[in-house]
């Protein structure tokens, strides 16, 4: 990295909300450039027992993420819904089980990715997320962006591909192509949940994760 890289990832940093670097851990190790700078245990332990937004009072579970912390592709969801509310874990209702399969069509496993949503309490009824929640939120998305370093994110649905790519465009412009984003390729999707209303959008999501497997394997070679 030259300085005008480094500074550049320094300002992304406070952008997105870190405001101290542990450099001597960071140096001193052997390969030591790709120890995330913070763990996803710390960012949990700073979310708390969140009050940040109005959503706090009717949660059952604050719905973090799971999977693998230092996976290479990451699925970014809207919010929590009735099931992952109840469990305190991402995509496990039905949208859930089709998004496992989605997973599954490109040869890798739940475990090996990792998922987490924009929001992570659960809108009244499943509406749709409020613009002062996303902004409560999404510094925890950041930095869990941040401290997975993941080649790709998969966005799914409108929300979240508005939230992580900043932008207002509609999910059907947005989806199918890659985004950088600081050094991680961003590709949009339409949402499982969107799938089980409307499955003739399927091709459309294989074409995508088909994009996702082939950058994949270019990314590692
Ligand atoms: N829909 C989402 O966007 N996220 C979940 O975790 C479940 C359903």
């Amino acid at each position: 990295m030259n300085s005008d890289e480094i500074a550049a990832q320094l300002e992304f940093f406070r952008d997105i909300g870190v405001d101290s670097l542990a450099v001597g851990a960071v140096c001193d190790r052997p390969g030591a450039h790709r120890a995330p700078l913070q763990d996803l245990e710390d960012i949990r332990a700073d979310i708390g027992d969140c009050q940040r937004c109005k959503l706090a009072p009717a949660r059952t579970h604050i719905v973090f993420g799971s999977g693998n912390p230092n996976a290479e592709l990451v699925f970014v969801g809207e919010a929590p819904g009735y099931d992952e509310d109840q469990q305190g874990l991402p995509f496990v209702g039905r949208a859930g089980q089709l998004l496992t399969k989605i997973i599954e069509s490109i040869n890798l496993k739940r475990e090996d990715v990792y998922i987490c949503n924009v929001l992570k309490c659960r809108p009244p009824e499943n509406r749709n997320p409020e613009p002062d929640e996303v902004a409560a939120c999404n510094p925890f998305l950041r930095r869990q962006l941040a401290s997975i370093r993941p080649k790709i994110v998969c966005c799914l649905g409108t929300f979240a591909a508005q939230t992580v790519l900043q932008t207002a465009s509609s999910i059907s412009k947005l989806r199918g192509k890659f985004f950088d984003m600081d050094g991680i390729r961003v590709i949009a999707t339409f949402h499982p949940a969107y799938l089980l209303r409307s499955p003739d959008k399927k091709r459309e999501v294989w074409e995508d994760m088909k994009q996702i497997r082939a950058e994949l394997f270019r990314l590692r070679s």
